[in-house]
């Protein structure tokens, strides 16, 4: 194997940049050449390939200098994208060409759930030596207890929220505050938790739209009447109610006893996304990328590496936080967070459940 290559797809994260330097690093040190597949899955297909690496006269591999400082910022360098082409058997099977025409021995994946999906199709379908790095802000990925991105997310959340407070408080409002995660409401649970929010909405609650807007207006009622001047309720984009109609909705329900009440509604989006990576991600990623690299020089495919406290099960790696577990096994999981079969769900729902009377208070 003298050629790998490495792709970044799906919603970029902050970590990302930091797991493409880390293997390119690691590629280079065993004297391997590491191509940037450009635009994730859709560069695969057209063959849009960049050297990370340059191999000198006296035979030594070095990093790219661009690769290197990208290792400390957000974004990803190579590019990302969604691909509906990739979705489909015969655009996999061009991705593959590509990748033989390139002498690519092993790929390393970098993403969410679609992404880890398609690593997956290229393992089994075309028996490609392929090792998954979870990248998702929305922290939505089995098998590990964090993606490259949900630190920094909840960094910039945090912050956000700070501001929000300050504002708030000088004006005596309430603020509805809604974060990215898509069908996930991790980010939500965990920046509800370190802001001391007063309420969380996600998803996985199954609340109906006119359950979400009483809770609301009951949460901001009882939460004046006590002398509060913020009140500050995270809502996950997964709760289908839209930030504005809430507020308009609550508003009005609250309006004939309340009828100074003033509530805000701050869609956070995509500056949840974006940022350089905290020490966290780009630790993690350091790790990962280490461990994905030796995973490939092992011999293993169709696997994710994944960030897990030591003795979690799978199969244990040099790095005692990392674990190798087959992608078959990680997109069951996947699924089960999604659906809300999973334990890792329930345990987060009960959480959430025991917390909703203490975040109120
Ligand atoms: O999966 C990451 C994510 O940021 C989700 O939280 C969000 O729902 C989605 O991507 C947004 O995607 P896009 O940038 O394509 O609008």
């Amino acid at each position: 194997m003298k050629t790998l290559a490495v792709l970044t797809s799906g919603g970029d994260s902050p970590g990302m940049n930091a797991a493409v330097r880390a293997v390119t690093k690691l590629a280079a040190a065993q004297g391997l050449s590491m191509l940037g597949v450009l635009e994730g899955y859709e560069g695969l297909i057209d063959g849009r390939f960049r050297e990370l690496t340059h191999r000198q006269t006296d035979g030594l591999v070095i990093v790219d200098l661009e690769v290197d400082i990208a290792g400390g910022q957000g974004g990803t360098l190579i590019g990302s994208a969604r691909s509906a082409r990739f979705r489909e058997k015969d655009g996999r099977a061009k991705a593959v060409e590509q990748l033989k025409a390139r002498g690519v021995g092993g790929l390393v994946v970098i993403g969410g759930n679609g992404s880890l999906t398609g690593a997956h199709f290229l393992a089994q379908e075309f028996g490609v030596r392929v090792i998954g790095i979870p990248g998702s802000i929305d922290n939505d990925i089995g098998c590990t207890s964090t993606a490259l991105g949900v630190d920094t997310a909840l960094n910039t959340i945090v912050e956000a929220c700070d501001r929000i407070s300050d504002t708030a408080r000088a004006h005596r409002r309430a603020l509805v505050v809604e974060v990215m995660g898509r069908d996930c409401g991790y980010l939500a649970m965990a920046s509800a938790v370190a802001v001391a929010a007063d309420a969380v909405l996600i998803r996985e609650q199954g609340k109906s739209e006119a359950q979400v807007v009483a809770d609301v207006s009951a949460l901001i009622r009882s939460g004046f009447a006590r002398g509060k001047r913020r009140i500050l309720i995270i809502k996950a984009e997964g709760v289908q109610v839209p930030c504005t109609k809430l507020v308009r909705l609550a508003e009005e329900a609250l309006k004939p006893e309340l009828p100074g009440v003033e509530i805000r509604a701050t869609v956070l989006g995509h500056v949840v996304r974006g940022g350089n990576p905290s020490y966290q991600d780009r630790a993690v990623a350091g790790r990962l990328g280490f461990a994905a690299v030796s995973a490939l020089l092992a011999g293993a495919t169709d696997e994710m590496v994944g960030w897990l406290p030591p003795l979690a099960g799978g199969t244990p790696t040099a790095d005692s936080s990392v674990v190798r577990f087959p992608l078959s096994q990680v997109l069951e999981e996947t699924k089960a967070l999604i659906d809300g079969t999973s334990q890792v769900t329930q345990r987060r729902l009960k959480l959430m459940e025991k917390a909703a009377g203490v975040l109120a208070l």
